[in-house]
């Protein structure tokens, strides 16, 4: 089997790459470094391809000596608060556009990473069929991608199978700072005996996934139907919540601070997935719960 990962010095990406080498003849990991990082990719015995998939007349044959089976596209600008518009919107629909036509002429599958963002302030439980509500371009970019994907799959005989992740946390995300997830800063500010900070008043809550299961629900997505599907676990975490439980992993008692949150325009105070979709068509349910992944990822970067 001979794979290509997209954005794989990135969070999920390299975490992809780490787990599917095992599967794999030939596996290469293609990245700009524009976010990612090499040392993600510490034990990864694949290729590394350093370069920006968005640009005109990418030449594939120059950097891949196999023609994928499966291409999982998780390069994308991840940043929801980027000041470009236009340059987000180029850069990840270029990058996706040129990766279907890869694809058409490889006969490659394509799994490729969309978001929860696309339903915006939707109302919940979110399910693939609920209206598409983008509030940022980065969430426009991820809408797009699926409508490109829908036509490119109806059109070219294509197999394209998008996951709607939702709020991902766990092992090799701590380069992105502060667009890490809440659990990863959290931890740190409790780590340090600091008052954990989140916006007023922490009910807020979010559908939490942990990345094994995310690259699992990808493992699945390589037998799944073309479509769209919600990568979640189907259950609701208050950002509270979030703080109770690394109180108990971490054995601290600290109470929350509460701030002001300064994105309400487009912020999402709650999200929660319908994940049925994703268990009958992929067969994908999430096997960490909240408890269970803060747990493993609290062991993981040595905190207990
Ligand atoms: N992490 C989450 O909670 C989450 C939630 C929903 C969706 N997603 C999606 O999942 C995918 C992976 O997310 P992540 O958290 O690993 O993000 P990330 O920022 O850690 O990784 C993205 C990688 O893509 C690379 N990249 C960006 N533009 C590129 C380009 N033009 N050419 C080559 N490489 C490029 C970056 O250097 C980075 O390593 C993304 O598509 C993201 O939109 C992530």
């Amino acid at each position: 089997m001979d794979i290509l990962i997209t954005g794989g010095a990135g969070f999920v990406g390299s975490n992809l790459a780490i787990y599917l080498q095992k599967m794999a003849d030939n596996i290469t990991v293609v990245d700009d470094l524009s976010k990612g990082v090499y040392k993600n990719l510490e034990g990864f015995e694949g290729d590394v391809v350093v370069a920006d998939i968005s640009k005109e007349n990418m030449d594939w044959e120059h950097y891949l000596d196999f023609e994928p089976d499966y291409i999982f596209h998780q390069a994308s600008n991840t940043d929801t608060t980027y000041p470009d518009d236009k340059e987000m919107l180029r850069s990840n629909i270029e990058s996706f556009r040129n990766i279907l036509e890869f694809a058409i002429n490889s006969q490659a599958k394509v799994i490729y990473a969309s978001s929860a963002g696309v339903y915006g302030k939707g109302t919940i439980p979110m399910s693939e069929n609920s209206q598409r509500d983008p509030k940022n371009a980065y969430a426009f970019s991820k809408y797009i991608m699926e409508n490109m994907a829908r036509k490119y799959t109806e059109n070219y005989d294509l197999e394209c199978v998008g996951l709607r992740y939702f709020n991902v946390y766990g092992p090799r995300e701590s380069f992105k700072g502060k667009a890490a997830s809440m659990i990863y800063q959290l931890a740190l500010q409790m780590k340090e005996l600091k008052r954990p900070r989140i916006f007023e008043f922490g009910e807020q809550f979010r559908d939490q996934i942990y990345i094994k299961d995310v690259v699992e629900a990808n493992i699945e997505a390589m037998e799944a139907p073309s479509g769209v599907y919600n990568v979640a676990t189907g259950k609701p975490t208050s950002f509270n919540k979030i703080v109770e439980v690394l109180n108990k992993v971490l054995g601290t008692n600290l109470e929350p601070d509460y701030i002001k949150n300064p994105y309400t325009q487009f912020y999402q105070d709650q999200t929660l997935a319908d994940v049925s979709l994703a268990a009958s068509k992929m067969g994908f349910v999430a096997k960490y719960d909240i408890e269970s992944g803060i747990e493993d990822y609290m062991r993981w970067l040595g905190f207990v």
